[in-house]
């Protein structure tokens, strides 16, 4: 089955469900690892929307991904609670040893960086989501034995 085939048959499975796209979206990135824009043309005509209203859907959510992420994916939480407890300068260390910017993959693919607002564990600031695993009371140093734990 060619990449259009698998993206026609997410479509199917979703589309009797209201507000399909967002299902979609989230079904073609679980198979694609990202949703690609080529891809975009395709999901509007299949579910009759402009290639716009699915381009404004993918790029509002930043849980999509243009891009496949890396093998380890870090959440950097940057809203006011995190904010308030030193998440800026979690930030600034994170893309310092990791070379990358917010939103970016290492060149190695190792380590794809993102920031979120928000992972209800506002008490435990700063915190992280790390492939899935929420930390919590991270200062650079701990986020440095979290990914090292995290990409062995
Ligand atoms: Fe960071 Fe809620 S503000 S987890």
């Amino acid at each position: 089955m060619d990449a259009a085939e698998r993206v026609r048959a997410i479509v199917a499975a979703h589309r009797a469900e209201r507000g399909a796209l967002l299902p979609v979206l989230h079904a073609v990135q679980a198979e694609f690892s990202c949703v690609d824009q080529e891809i975009v043309p395709l999901l509007a005509a299949e579910l009759n929307l402009s290639r716009a209203e699915v381009h404004g859907v993918v790029s509002f959510y930043a849980d999509f991904r243009a891009e496949p992420a890396g093998r380890t994916t870090v959440r950097l939480c940057r809203a006011e609670a995190c904010q308030s407890v030193g998440a800026e300068r979690l930030v600034a260390h994170a893309e310092q040893v990791l070379g990358i910017k917010l939103g970016q993959t290492t060149a190695d693919g190792e380590v794809t960086l993102q920031q979120v607002f928000c992972l209800g564990n506002c008490a435990l600031g700063p915190a992280a989501q790390v492939n899935g695993r929420l930390y919590g009371h991270l200062d650079p140093a701990r986020l440095d034995t979290v990914l090292a734990t995290e990409t062995a």
